[in-house]
């Protein structure tokens, strides 16, 4: 059986990302990844896992080899805020391991997935519309990383004929997993404490505007890509999508329309204001629109109902457990952990 091979599988994006395509594909088709010896919760837990440090050629060659996988999403990075704190291991993780992606990709002839970001742009790019093809001078080790990382991609599929595809993500707002350390983080963050009755201070300036995009159409947009015909992809790699650019303030007044009683605050941090403060505020994503089809179907007042919805419920069913005697996130730990050992 030809696998689906879902590297970084407990972060944000793969927690999601391999549940949607094991919907689609089976669930044995799917093999999730991540830095954990094993898989005992949600997502990865209800279907095929190994363990894989992408850092390791061999290893990929490995479960390559062992699962004849012909498809991979390659989500293993180090996100925004922590790559500042550590830049040698983030290209280490960000750029050794999508290139032993490619490496791997062109021997046994698979596609490739790889998400780069708004963070692939920097101060001296348009920071309003930024269009599909601008100047790309980032400031930050992760914009440097995002940028090497396309490059490759190019490189592979121009040189060598893989089939990589790729989109420049906004910040994304999602329910399942906890963001893995990114500057545009506080938006989940601020939605949690709504959803728990609890005040937020904020680590961005209220005015600080960004493109975001809610899960479901991120991963929406991931599959569609994947699944477009080729002959219609003139960027093929690094595709532009957003689903609204917006601020804190913003964020926290459609919250307020909700739940009347949520009070926020606003406790700058430097060093993540400053990486939003090198992003652009709203990119343009009529290339993806035009060669295949990107439509987000959530923007900002349709999201905030939806997570507030899903977050209430959540926090419902774990106070009736702690009532119970108590509970365990299981997934939030096994994330934990992963990111722990990585
Ligand atoms: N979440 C966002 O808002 C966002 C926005 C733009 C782009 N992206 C990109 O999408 C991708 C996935 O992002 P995410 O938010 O899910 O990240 P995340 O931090 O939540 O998850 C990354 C996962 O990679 C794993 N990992 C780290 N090093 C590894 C290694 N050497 N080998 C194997 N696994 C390793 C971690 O354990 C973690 O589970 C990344 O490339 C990120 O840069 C994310």
């Amino acid at each position: 059986m030809r696998r689906i091979l879902v590297t970084g599988a407990f972060g944000q994006i793969g927690s999601e990302l391999a549940t949607a395509l094991r919907a689609r594909h089976g669930v044995e088709r799917v093999l999730a990844s991540d830095l954990a010896l094993s898989a005992s919760g949600p997502p990865a837990a209800d279907g095929p896992y190994e363990r894989l440090d992408c850092t390791e050629l061999e290893d990929i060659r490995s479960v390559m080899r062992r699962h004849e996988v012909d498809e991979i999403y390659h989500l293993v990075a180090v996100l925004s805020a922590v790559a500042e704190s550590d830049p040698e291991r983030a290209w280490r993780v960000n750029v050794e391991s999508l290139h032993n992606v490619l490496i791997a990709a062109r021997e046994f002839g698979s596609r490739v997935f790889f998400p780069s970001s708004i963070a692939a742009f920097g101060p001296s790019t348009p920071r309003t519309d930024t269009p599909q093809v601008a100047v790309q001078r980032p400031s930050t080790m992760y914009g440097v990383t995002k940028v090497a990382g396309e490059l490759l991609c190019d490189y592979y599929a121009a040189r060598f004929g893989v089939d990589v595809r790729g989109l420049r993500l906004p910040g994304l707002v999602s329910h399942v997993t906890r963001p893995g350390g990114g500057t545009t983080d506080y938006a989940v963050e601020m939605l949690r404490a709504a959803a728990s009755g609890e005040r937020y201070s904020c680590f961005l300036a209220p005015k600080t505007r960004l493109d975001m995009m809610y899960m479901p159409d991120a991963v929406m947009a991931i599959i569609q890509l994947m699944e477009a015909n080729p002959a219609r992809l003139k960027h093929r790699n690094a595709y532009n999508v957003t689903a609204m650019s917006i601020t804190p303030a913003e964020l926290a007044a459609q919250v307020r329309e909700r739940r009347p009683q949520f009070v926020v605050d606003y406790r700058v941090d430097p060093l993540r204001q400053s990486i939003a403060d090198s992003w652009p505020q709203s990119l343009d994503a009529s290339a993806a629109r035009e060669d295949w089809g990107f439509a987000p179907r959530f923007g900002l007042a349709a999201m905030t109902e939806d997570m507030l919805r899903r977050l209430g419920a959540e926090a419902d069913t774990s106070k009736g457990a702690r009532q119970q005697g108590g509970t365990r996130d299981a997934e939030r730990k096994i994330t934990q952990n992963a990111r722990g050992a990585a």
